[in-house]
């Protein structure tokens, strides 16, 4: 099982590692560009390998993807503090033009996982550029933990015990689903009420800002994201290797949005197999509605 991870920046090398130490697949390929740098952070990540689960790590040019079953789209560029991820659609659809080619070219069997942001308008553009390969984006995965991450804390669990989606596009205008949310199978209000826990709308809308804000907040302080964002492309890939049918907020296109937008999907070996509408409230159909409005303004402009 055989993973290619095309640029190798601080998303792609992380989501690599991450993968190592998951014991998710036997072989990654790096490639980048600035193939010091793929041969670098193969080298480095290959070190760990040994002391995990095994596997080998390397790096190559585009004939090294050869032979993936998945293929991780993270080459590009990403913002800079007080940028949106909107904001550098222009560059990194011009790099995917490039990059898409030649992985096609070279996997045309793999699925394709796209991580560049503006990612859901970039998995429009590569579902159009790969039109025989599956093809899905990070789309909301990252959020959605962050928004467990954040319930988990208040709730006093485990964030594994915590379900709820975030929806709609990876970015500011984002719909944190709230009638999604449950800890240990209970409403989120019904866990807190009968906790006793501090449940009200100042606690929601810390938890809103802390979702929606995080890559920035995390930007501010260190100039990217990548522990998060890897492991979610780790948790992806697997499950598209895995063939195991899970239930994702990846991004993928969506006829009734007419953009590509995060929804929970059924991820299998042939990328998203079907789609989960969840029931929502009036307030968050309208919120969706809004974000998908947002996604097919900016897909407007390339
Ligand atoms: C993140 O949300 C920047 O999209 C990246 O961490």
């Amino acid at each position: 099982m055989k993973v290619g991870v095309v640029g190798a920046g601080l998303v792609g090398a992380t989501a690599a590692y991450a993968l190592t130490l998951r014991g998710s697949c036997s072989e990654i390929v790096l490639t980048d560009k600035d193939s010091a740098r793929a041969e670098a952070e193969a080298q480095d990540i290959a070190h760990a390998s040994p002391v995990s689960h095994g596997g080998r790590v390397y790096s190559g040019g585009y004939d090294a993807l050869a032979g993936s079953a998945v293929v991780i789209v993270a080459a590009g560029a990403n913002q800079k503090p007080g940028e949106s991820r909107l904001d550098l659609l222009a560059k990194n659809a011009a790099i995917f033009r490039e990059v898409i080619a030649q992985v096609t070219a070279h996997a045309p069997q793999a699925a394709l996982v796209v991580a560049t942001n503006p990612v859901d308008v970039l998995t429009d553009l590569t579902t159009r550029l790969a039109p025989e390969q599956p093809v899905l984006g990070s789309g909301t995965v990252l959020d959605s933990a962050r928004f467990r991450h954040l319930i988990a804390q208040r709730a006093g669990v485990d964030a594994t015990h915590v379900h709820g989606y975030v929806l709609g596009e990876h970015g500011d205008s984002e719909v944190l689903a709230w009638s999604t949310a449950t800890v240990a199978g209970l409403p989120v209000t019904d866990f807190m009420a009968a906790r006793g826990r501090p449940w009200d709308e100042a606690v929601r809308a810390e938890i809103e800002t802390g979702t929606r804000d995080a890559a920035r907040s995390i930007i501010g302080g260190k100039r990217a994201t990548y522990y998060g964002i890897g492991a979610a492309l780790a948790r992806i890939t697997e499950r598209i290797l895995g063939d195991r049918r899970a239930v994702l907020t990846v991004s993928a296109p969506t006829p009734e949005f007419g953009v590509s937008l995060s929804l929970p999907r059924i991820v299998a070996r042939t990328g998203v197999v079907e789609t989960v509408m969840p029931r929502l409230t009036p307030a968050e159909r309208e919120a969706l509605a809004a974000s998908a409005e947002v996604l097919r303004q900016a897909a407007r402009t390339l």
